[in-house]
């Protein structure tokens, strides 16, 4: 297989307690051993990420949740054999065996079978669960490729596994089933409709309730740098005169308008080309020291959902890691 020999040495690092970055369909995880509490200590470290938000531990089998839940109530039975491998993450009750860092001390744990070959070998040669966040610092855009993850965190990290730009681009969905009803903590690769179609209506919990404990201390200066800005309308173009503006634009825009720079995310409207395209785009508009990137608003079914999710985000209004 191609880059056996990477797929090799990232395991051999995982092994050893190292930390290392590798491809999901989603994004490119930042991962360490599951059971090594030391080894997922230098994540937090790296990512300057708070130790209150916990990590998903990335499995290579529906069988590896033995050792790490409790039990696997029958809705999340159903989105496991539908979705797995795949961009959906179940938040289950935890085994003793999960250790604390993971979960930030509490007595659930979020689980993914990631679908990229070049994760599940990884997960498979190493011989043991991954726990892995983005590989992003605390606060910043997840990066799709290897090289968006060199950027932030090159230096720090042992090994970087590149296996290209990821076929999805947005997060995994997060669904957690420890109240009556299951709920949606995270919208993301699996749309919402696709999952209750599976196992019927889900809460929707509001971002700020996803984040486990203690919103209110996240710090404030979420990259990317340039302010996003979401209510901006054509007519009123006339307000940002003088300013140096990107357009990110969801579909191929008319010509007549004149922006500094413009990423469209789909030429034909597709949302899941957008999704796809979403934190490249908002990456390069980034980078040319722009005044303002005004972004267009896509609908929001389907992954149109959790492209605005992630343009809210982006833009300040809700936080993330
Ligand atoms: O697609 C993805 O999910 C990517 C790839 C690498 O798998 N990972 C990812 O991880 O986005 P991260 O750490 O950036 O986001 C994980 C989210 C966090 O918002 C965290 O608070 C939430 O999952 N989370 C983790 N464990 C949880 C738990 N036990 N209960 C509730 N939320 C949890
Ligand atoms: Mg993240």
């Amino acid at each position: 297989m191609k880059n056996a020999g990477a797929i090799r040495q990232a395991a051999e690092s995982i092994k050893r307690g190292g930390i290392v970055a590798f491809p999901t369909e989603t994004v490119y995880g930042l991962g360490a051993d599951a059971f090594n509490p030391l080894a997922v200590a230098r994540i937090f470290e790296v990512k300057k990420r708070p130790y209150f938000d916990p990590l998903i531990v990335h499995v290579s089998s529906p069988s590896d949740l033995e050792r790490l839940v409790t039990e696997i109530p029958k809705n999340a039975k159903k989105l496991i054999d539908r979705f797995w491998p795949g961009p959906l993450t179940v938040v289950l009750s935890k085994s003793e065996e999960v250790p604390d860092i993971v979960t930030a001390g509490l007595p659930t744990v979020a689980l993914r079978m990631p679908r990229h070959t070049m994760a599940l070998s990884l997960i498979e040669l190493a011989g043991c669960p991954i726990a892995a966040p983005s590989a992003n610092l605390f606060g910043s855009l997840s990066p799709t490729t290897a090289e968006a993850v060199r950027e932030q965190l090159g230096d720090q990290i042992d090994f970087i596994l590149d296996g290209g730009p990821c076929e999805v681009g947005v997060e995994s969905s997060i669904v957690s089933f420890l109240e009556r009803r299951p709920s949606l903590l995270r919208p993301g690769g699996v749309t919402l409709e696709e999952i209750e179609s599976i196992i019927g209506p889900v809460e929707i919990s509001s971002n700020e309730e996803s984040r486990p404990s203690a919103p209110g201390m996240l710090p404030r200066h979420y990259a990317p740098r340039t302010p996003i800005i979401l209510n901006w309308s054509m007519k009123n173009l006339d307000f940002y005169k003088g300013e140096k503006i990107g357009l990110l634009a969801f579909r191929k825009p008319n010509k007549s308008l004149k922006f500094d720079h413009t990423e469209v995310l789909s030429k034909k409207g597709d949302l899941r080309e957008a999704a796809a395209n979403l934190f490249g785009a908002i990456r390069r508009l980034d980078a040319l020291n722009l005044d303002l990137i005004l972004a267009e608003t896509v609908p929001e079914i389907g992954l149109g959902r959790v492209i605005m999710d992630r343009l809210r985000r982006a833009s300040g209004r809700i936080s993330q890691s």
